[in-house]
C-alpha cells in the first residue's frame, strides 16, 4: 500500500521551496539590521507551556494542538506558535540578566489541527520576532515599522495594517464585563449568535468581536468599544504608538474589533491583512504581552512581537526564479565521463555551479538536458577533446562556441559569467 503525506502537511518542491528560501533570507537580512538575532527553539515542548502561555480557553490550545503522552507519562505538544517557546528559552537561559533588551527571531514550522483550506495548513511556517524588556510605545512602533519594511521589500500587492489596543489588567476587565453584559442582553433576546459565540460569551467574550459570521458582526453594531474603556496610561501609550507610525507614514486602520486569538495580549495589537488570498487573509499578526514572562515563571518583563505566515506570503508572490546553473557538462563516451567527472569537481571546487550526465546518451538528448537545466554554458567532452585535454564550450544564449584547454575552462567561464 502506498503511503501518503498527512492531510494539511505539504511537500515543498522547487520553485515553491525557492520562494520560501528567498522569504527567509530577506527576513534574516531585515531583522538582523534591526538588532534581532536568530533563536532556534525545539518544535516540541511540554504541553503545560502552551496551556499556561497561550491560554486554556483559546481555540489554539483547546482544539488545535498535536499532543502526545510518552510512556513515561510526560505530556508534550508540537508547537502551535513560537512565542511561548521563545519565552521559555528566555527565562530558562536568564537572558533578562544578560541584557536589558532581547530581540529574537525564530523561523520554522508550527502545527495546528485546523480544517485545511487555501492559506491554512496543519503544518505551516512562521517568521516570528519578539522584543523583550521595554514597555515604551517607541518599541511597539519600531517593531511594526520593521514588519512593514520587510513586507514592503517583498513587493506584495497592497496590504492593510489593522491596529487596536486591548488595554491592561486594570482597564480590560471593566470593558470585558460591559461587553459580556451587552452580549448576554442580545442572547436573552434570542438574537442568533453562532454556536461558537454563544459559548464564548461566558468563556471569552472578547473573541466574539472577531467572529467572521455576518449575523454575529451585525449583532455587534452597538457593542461597547474598548477605546472608550482604556485607562489614561493605556490611552496615552496607544496614542503615542499611532503618532509615531503616522510620523513614519505607515498607514493603518484603527480596528475596535481586532482582539487576536491568543490570551497573552495586552495594549497594542495588530494584524496585516491582504484582500488577495481569500478568507485566510491575515499574513501577519502580533502585539504586546507585558505579563507573559512573569506568568511563565520569569521576572516581570514587558514584550512585543509578531509572526508572519510564510505560506500566505508565498501565495501573494510570483515564484522566485532559481539561480540558473553556470554550466552543463556533456560527456560523450566512457573516457569522457571519467575526465568530465574530474573537471566537474574542479569547477565546483572553484565556486561554479553545474551538473553533468552520468550515462552515455546521444548528443541530441544531452543537449536537450543542457537546455532544460537552464545553464548558461554547455561544456562538451568528446573523444577528440579528451585526447587533446581540451573542452568545447558553447554559449547557450547565442550559440557561439570555442574549444580551449581544460585548464583554462574556469577562467573562460569566469569572464563570460561576469559579462552576464
Ligand atoms: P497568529 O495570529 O496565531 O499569531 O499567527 C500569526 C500568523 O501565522 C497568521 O497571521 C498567519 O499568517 C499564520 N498562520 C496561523 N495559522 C496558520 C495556519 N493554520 N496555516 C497557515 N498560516 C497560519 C501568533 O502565532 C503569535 N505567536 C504571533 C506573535 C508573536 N505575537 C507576539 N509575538
Amino acid at each position: 500500500m502506498k503511503i501518503h503525506r498527512i492531510k494539511g502537511f505539504a511537500d515543498l518542491f522547487s520553485p515553491e521551496s525557492d520562494t520560501f528560501t528567498y522569504i527567509e533570507n530577506l527576513a534574516r537580512t531585515v531583522f538582523s539590521a534591526c538588532g534581532f538575532t536568530e533563536l532556534r527553539t525545539p518544535v516540541m515542548e511540554e504541553t503545560a507551556l502552551f496551556r499556561r502561555g497561550i491560554g486554556e480557553e483559546t481555540d489554539v490550545v483547546n482544539k488545535e494542538m498535536y499532543s502526545l503522552t510518552t510512556e513515561g507519562g510526560h505530556n508534550y505538544s508540537l508547537r502551535p506558535e513560537a512565542t511561548a517557546g521563545v519565552m521559555r528559552a528566555y527565562i530558562e537561559n536568564s537572558l533578562y540578566a544578560k541584557s536589558p533588551i532581547s530581540r529574537l527571531f525564530t523561523i520554522g514550522p508550527m502545527f495546528r489541527h485546523e480544517r485545511p483550506q487555501k492559506g491554512r495548513l496543519r503544518q505551516f511556517h512562521q517568521l516570528n520576532c519578539e522584543c523583550l524588556g521595554s514597555d515604551s510605545p517607541v518599541t511597539d512602533a519600531d517593531v511594526i515599522c520593521m514588519l512593514m519594511r520587510f513586507l514592503t521589500k517583498l513587493k506584495l500587492p497592497p496590504l492593510e495594517l489593522h491596529l487596536n489596543s486591548l488595554g491592561c489588567h486594570s482597564c480590560r476587565p471593566v470593558f470585558k464585563e460591559a461587553l459580556r453584559e451587552y452580549l448576554e442582553g442580545k442572547l436573552r433576546n434570542n438574537s442568533g449568535f453562532c454556536a461558537d459565540c454563544e459559548r464564548r460569551i461566558s468563556t471569552n467574550p472578547l473573541r466574539v468581536l472577531d467572529c467572521k459570521h455576518e449575523r454575529c458582526q451585525a449583532l455587534l453594531q452597538d457593542a461597547p468599544r474598548i477605546k472608550n474603556y482604556l485607562c489614561p496610561e493605556c490611552r496615552d501609550h496607544f496614542l503615542r504608538v499611532c503618532s509615531l507610525l503616522e510620523h513614519e507614514r505607515i498607514s493603518f486602520i484603527l480596528d475596535d474589533f481586532l482582539v487576536r486569538g491568543l490570551d497573552y495580549y495586552c495594549r497594542t495589537t495588530f494584524e496585516v491583512r491582504s484582500g488577495d488570498i481569500g478568507s485566510q487573509s491575515a499574513v501577519a499578526g502580533g502585539g504586546r504581552y507585558d505579563a507573559l514572562v512573569e506568568q511563565l515563571g520569569g521576572p516581570k518583563t514587558p514584550g512585543i512581537g509578531f509572526a508572519c505566515g510564510m505560506e500566505r506570503l508565498a501565495l501573494l508572490m510570483p515564484n522566485v526564479e532559481r539561480r540558473k546553473s553556470d554550466f552543463y557538462l556533456l560527456a560523450m563516451d566512457e573516457q569522457a565521463l571519467i575526465v568530465g567527472f574530474s573537471l566537474l569537481q574542479d569547477l565546483r571546487n572553484h565556486g561554479f555551479s553545474g551538473e553533468m550526465n552520468f550515462q552515455i546518451q546521444s548528443f541530441k538528448s544531452l543537449m536537450r538536458q543542457a537546455d532544460k537545466s537552464g545553464a548558461l554554458y554547455s561544456l562538451i567532452l568528446g573523444s577528440s577533446e579528451v585526447e587533446q585535454r581540451s573542452v568545447t564550450i558553447k554559449n547557450m544564449r547565442d550559440g557561439s562556441q570555442v574549444t580551449i584547454s581544460q585548464d583554462s575552462a574556469g577562467a573562460f567561464l569566469k569572464t563570460g559569467l561576469s559579462n552576464e
